[in-house]
């Protein structure tokens, strides 16, 4: 079945603009699908994603793929048809388990003394119908890259599935039946989905109300609406004089004004110096584009014509 036609957004179809809306969700619950769960729990026991756990933010189910095999070796992966080195990892472990947590209740776990031997029942070759409204994202250097305006899209979703990908591949099965989304978290590789998750988890999570204490926090972040898109500038804090350096007069001058102004200005120095591809993306003001001119903004060749 294709993503669409269970009411997914296709991977690749995203509304590539910086108009994020505020997030309301008050809770978002993640199933997330590994054959190394353990990787997850220093991760999930730090800092801002522990305070969303314990505030019932997010809540998480570690689903261990291997539990929902059957066999005596409990065998997840095997060697790809066609030759070539390698394993690939087995369809069956994978389905088993995505299609056997998600038409339970968010929070439904397989209790460890029933792992391998009390399995509720499945059958292998009978597609199984999944609710709608919550994507299952392959973690894979192939996906569609995760960047803010992703992050902000997914922490729309009440409840998601992330399956996280090992050895060398996946049965190419579970991409065409199963997931409905593929992300990536950059254009390098990575030993498998884990640590890719953890970051999705960890990024989607700041964006609910009250994961960060402030809750304008995450909308200051450097690529977030309240930047308009715009890197953030350089942030200042006691000593007033470190090594020589002082920190710049306007933020101690008390004056709100200036000091927004400051601001603005220096994100928009950081981004056309760092991330000049984000300008084309950000709603400048007159008074932007005055300064910017004045920075050598748009860049010109040789003969003075906009690159
Ligand atoms: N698995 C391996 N590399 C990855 C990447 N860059 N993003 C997401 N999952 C991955």
């Amino acid at each position: 079945m294709e993503p669409s036609e269970r009411g997914e957004r296709p991977a690749g179809a995203i509304d590539d603009t910086f108009d994020n809306q505020a997030n309301t969700l008050e809770h978002i619950h993640f199933d997330i699908f590994t054959l190394f769960p353990a990787m997850f729990v220093g991760p999930l026991g730090e800092s801002i994603v522990k305070r969303a756990l314990d505030n019932g933010l997010i809540s998480i189910c570690l689903h261990n793929i291997r539990d929902f095999t059957t066999d005596r070796h409990h065998i997840c992966d095997d060697t790809p048809y066609g030759g070539g080195g390698g394993m690939v990892m087995k369809p069956e472990p994978i389905f088993r388990a995505v299609e056997t947590v998600l038409n339970r209740q968010p929070g439904w776990q397989l209790a460890p003394e029933d792992a391998y031997v009390n399995l509720p029942e499945w059958n292998a070759g009978e597609p199984v119908s999944l609710p709608t409204g919550v994507p299952i994202i392959l973690l894979t250097p192939q996906g569609r890259r995760l960047n803010q305006q992703v992050v902000t899209e997914l922490s729309r979703y009440p409840r998601m599935a992330l399956i996280c990908g090992r050895y060398e591949g996946i049965d190419e099965r579970v991409r065409s039946q199963l997931v409905t989304d593929e992300i990536s978290i950059g254009d390098y590789v990575i030993s498998g989905g884990e640590l890719a998750a953890m970051v999705l988890l960890d990024s989607v999570t700041r964006l609910l109300p009250g994961a960060l204490g402030d809750d304008l926090g995450a909308h200051r972040d450097s690529y977030s609406l309240g930047l308009d898109g715009l890197l953030e500038g350089p942030q200042y804090t006691r000593p007033p004089s470190f090594r020589g350096e002082q920190v710049p007069q306007v933020l101690i001058s008390g004056h709100h004004g200036m000091i927004a102004r400051w601001r603005r200005e220096q994100a928009l120095l950081r981004t056309l110096l760092r991330r000049p591809d984000l300008l084309a993306r950000t709603t400048l003001t007159a008074a932007d584009e005055a300064f910017l001119r004045r920075h050598g903004w748009p860049p010109t060749d040789e003969v003075g014509r906009q690159k």
